[in-house]
């Protein structure tokens, strides 16, 4: 059965990189193909969209897809996109793109297969890679790593104040028996967390735990920081970058490289001459970052949390 999918703030994306025919895009997170699809719609035959997505189902579907449609104008990569400017290089894609965009985190299709161990509402294997070429599975993490190292994930990639309590607890539990499940993880978050706490939380209690191992599985913010500083070079003079974001050290992360890269001099302000001879190379499209409409976010729970960023080549 075909999943079905609405892509997020995808009117916006559209608006900003304002495809025309004959232009060329990369979309580095295909999911369910909403982004790469329209792209390839607006760009017509003598364009061309490369996307990429690390997990194989998502390429197969979207394969599925396009030969459905009959559209030729995609190319589809099955890899991270980490090394999207390797991989472009090895197929001899030059690099002149008129815009790239970025759909972070999982998919709908991902977070609704429960043997993927994505949803702390559903019982399932402690899996959380986006595709096979994911440096860890979580299980790895929670059974193998030190007690100090969980807590640092928790708190750093989970920015939750319960970091210490919940790495101990994960210490003592799998000291009896190895942690294999997700709900087994939700058990011991609700031993952990106070009621008081998670009575004033709008979240489930085990989100921040479930974002961190996440987060730690598929080095989610190493990857960003890497396909951000490869964009400058693959983007043609005005070709524009997007970024959609679904947490705050994502969304912080994209806010900082755009603020760093639209300015000409990095010295600190007391150097009376720049000694960093750094070059502003993007324009920031949006002080404040887009937010889904009020009906978007009744229609789409996925959009509530969403902050698009944008900026584009100099
Ligand atoms: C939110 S979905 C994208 C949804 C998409 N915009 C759409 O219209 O359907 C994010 C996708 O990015 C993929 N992904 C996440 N990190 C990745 C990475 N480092 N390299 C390649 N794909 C990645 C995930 O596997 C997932 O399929």
């Amino acid at each position: 059965m075909e999943y079905q999918h609405t892509p997020v703030l995808l009117k916006e994306v559209l608006a900003i990189l304002q495809p025309h025919k004959g232009q060329r895009f990369i979309d580095a997170t295909l999911g369910s193909g909403g982004y790469t699809m329209a792209l390839a719609k607006a760009v017509g035959p003598t364009g061309l969209i490369v996307s990429f997505d690390l997990d194989p189902l998502a390429i197969t579907n979207a394969h599925h897809q396009l030969s459905q449609k009959n559209i030729n104008n995609v190319l589809l990569i099955n890899d991270n996109f980490a090394n999207l400017s390797q991989d472009l290089k090895e197929r001899g894609i030059d690099s002149q793109f008129n815009g790239l965009v970025l759909d972070l985190g999982l998919s709908s299709a991902q977070l609704a297969d429960t043997d993927r161990g994505f949803s702390f509402t559903q019982d399932g294997p402690l899996d959380m890679a986006f595709g096979p070429g994911s440096p860890y599975l979580t299980s790895e993490i929670v059974n193998h790593w030190t007690e100090s190292e969980l807590r640092r994930i928790i708190r750093d990639y989970g920015e939750e104040p319960w970091a210490g309590p919940l790495a101990k607890a994960i210490a003592k539990y799998r000291r009896r028996q190895p942690i294999t499940r997700t709900q087994e993880l939700v058990a011991i978050v609700e031993q952990v967390l106070p009621p008081s706490y998670v009575a004033r939380s709008r979240h489930h209690p085990a989100t921040k735990l479930f974002q961190a191992l996440r987060i730690a599985t598929n080095q989610e913010l190493e990857n960003l920081d890497s396909v951000l500083n490869q964009s400058l070079s693959l983007l043609c003079p005005h070709g524009r970058i997007v970024a959609v974001t679904f947490h705050s050290l994502e969304d912080r992360l994209v806010k900082h490289f755009f603020l760093r890269e639209s300015k000409d001099c990095l010295c600190p302000p007391e150097f009376p001459v720049c000694r960093c001879g750094h070059h502003a190379q993007l324009k920031i499209v949006y002080r404040h970052p887009l937010k889904a409409s009020e009906a978007e976010k009744a229609g789409n729970p996925r959009a509530r949390s969403a902050k698009l960023r944008a900026a584009s080549k100099l």
